[in-house]
């Protein structure tokens, strides 16, 4: 069946990818899509949709008043705050992009108080990353460790504390410049704990995760590898990553994952 109304959160590189794979959808598109923008942004938003039909609102309570059947939040840490209680107090499902909000034990526990309250989910899609049915599995056999590395280009680490540890305009090897747990790389790296939040969500939680970052001056992708011990199976997964076209920071295969996450809530089989 395909998706009713879908509303999401932002109109940056996922969102307006997430659109035209909604749109193009075998099962047809969805039957209604609105998009939220900062106020102000309105005018701007809908003359850079191609599709009319879409709507744009800066108005989240007023845009839950027409019921939309799930919330994607596609706009960062920041609007996982401001709107995802909102959205399940609402008794709205909301599927979250930016898991790295929920390293935030407060945030977390307000959004699974609202949620409990109501009846309604949050989502968490594997985003970048794969293997997270497998780590979930293998977390219900008991996890011995799980060991995540990040690697990135040396431009993508620009702007973050790597900045400090090394020179990343000069590097000719691959070069570590953190070891620690999810919360550390959480606290330190926020704008890439998404994946590391995600496996320590599924998997260890946020201080028996460990975490590796790597600025790699060999490659133009973003890999993301992560090996797991556990009473089921040990295992390792290595995902090599094409970036988005929009956004060099946002691994492409994120919004695929997204777009799965909302296409299996009507699918007959959900796989
Ligand atoms: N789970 C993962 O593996 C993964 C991977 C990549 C990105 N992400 C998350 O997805 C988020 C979106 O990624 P992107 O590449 O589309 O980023 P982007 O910067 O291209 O777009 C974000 C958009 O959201 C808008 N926005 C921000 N706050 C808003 C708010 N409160 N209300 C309305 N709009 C708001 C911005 O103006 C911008 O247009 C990132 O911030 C990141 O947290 C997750």
């Amino acid at each position: 069946m395909k998706p009713g109304h879908v509303a999401i959160i932002g109109f940056g590189a996922i969102a307006q990818d997430l659109i035209g794979i909604l749109k193009e959808a075998d099962v047809g598109p969805p039957e209604r899509i609105t998009v939220l923008v900062h106020s102000g942004r309105e005018a701007g938003t809908k003359a850079r949709l191609s599709d009319a039909s879409i709507s744009v609102s800066s108005d989240l309570e007023e845009l839950l008043d027409e019921a939309p059947d799930v919330v994607v939040e596609c706009a960062g840490h920041g609007a996982v705050a401001a709107f995802g209680a909102l959205v399940l107090d609402h008794g709205t499902d909301l599927i979250i992009a930016s898991a790295g909000a929920l390293s935030d034990p407060d945030l977390k526990a307000k959004l699974i108080s609202s949620a409990n309250r109501t009846g309604a989910q949050c989502v968490v899609p594997a985003g970048a990353i794969g293997g997270i049915d497998a780590l979930g599995a293998a977390r219900i056999s008991g996890l011995k460790s799980v060991i995540y590395i990040g690697r990135k280009p040396p431009s993508a680490w620009l702007g973050t504390p790597a900045e400090q540890a090394v020179d990343l305009g000069k590097l000719t090897r691959p070069t570590a410049f953190f070891e620690g747990t999810a919360r550390e790389a959480a606290r330190e790296y926020p704008k890439n704990a998404n994946v590391a939040a995600t496996l320590a969500l599924a998997g260890l939680g946020m201080d028996d995760t460990k975490v590796r970052l790597i600025a790699d001056p060999t490659i133009q992708e973003n890999v993301h590898e992560f090996s797991v011990v556990s009473n089921a199976s040990d295992f390792s997964i290595r995902l090599v990553c094409k970036t988005s076209p929009l956004n060099p920071k946002t691994s492409r295969s994120t919004v695929y994952s997204i777009a799965r996450a909302v296409l299996n809530r009507h699918a007959a089989i959900a796989i």
